[in-house]
């Protein structure tokens, strides 16, 4: 006699249930199994106790994945804060650079005479126009150097994710694969647990 249908359904979704919410490819492995698992398709008999076991188990694996990709998120957001941040007092200074020349130039509106005014902005315009100059210059230097620096980071989520990613799928498989030969095994029974 094949197994019910509502068990099958509710082995499946306890499985999709134990699988990792964060991240891309990962349930791929669950699917995987679930396409080729002969016992799935062909068993007379669903051992139940297989799932009782295998469950918490790739609950774990999937619980250890979503962590350490938590941790890759918390690892490159403190790296870009520290990143930031050292760009702190070259910002200030353009930010006060860039203030200094409004201030110089609003301050020729506030001459009486017409003439004045004008001598004043011929003689503001041209000396701060060096420092706008700089202040592009140098705006672009920096964001040239701070954008490398990030790219670093950028790789190293990159790494870290990979990595999570990797460990996931290799302890999965296996996991898998036993779950699979214990419901081919009908003598199965719940390993003593070693302390
Ligand atoms: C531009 O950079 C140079 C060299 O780092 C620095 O001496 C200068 O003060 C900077 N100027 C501005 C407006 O940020
Ligand atoms: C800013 O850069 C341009 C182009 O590289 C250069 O011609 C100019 O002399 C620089 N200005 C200053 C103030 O360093
Ligand atoms: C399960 O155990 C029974 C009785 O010990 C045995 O006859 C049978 O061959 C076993 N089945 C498998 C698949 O090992």
């Amino acid at each position: 006699m094949f197994f019910k249908t509502s068990t099958l359904l509710l082995a499946i979704v306890a499985l999709a249930a134990a699988a990792p919410s964060s991240g891309i490819a990962p349930s791929a492995s669950l699917i995987h199994f679930m396409m080729h698992s002969q016992s799935l398709r062909t068993a007379t008999t669903l051992n139940m106790n297989c799932f009782d076991w295998y469950l918490p188990i790739l609950k774990g694996h999937s619980d250890k994945y979503e962590e350490n990709y938590k941790v890759c998120a918390e690892e490159f957001n403190a790296a870009k804060w520290l990143i930031d941040t050292s760009y702190g007092i070259a910002r200030n200074g353009i930010t006060s650079k860039a203030k200094e020349t409004c201030d110089a130039l609003e301050r020729c509106s506030h001459e009486d005479e017409s003439s004045d005014v004008f001598e004043c902005y011929s003689k503001t315009a041209p000396e701060y126009s060096v420092i706008l100059n700089t202040i592009g210059n140098n705006s672009t230097d920096l964001n040239k150097q701070l954008i490398a620096e990030l790219a670093v980071i950028d790789f190293d989520l990159d790494v870290c994710q990979t990595k999570a990613e990797r460990v996931y799928k290799e302890d999965s498989a296996d996991s898998f694969e036993e779950l699979n030969a214990c419901l081919e095994d009908e003598n199965w029974s719940q390993p003593i647990p070693s302390v």
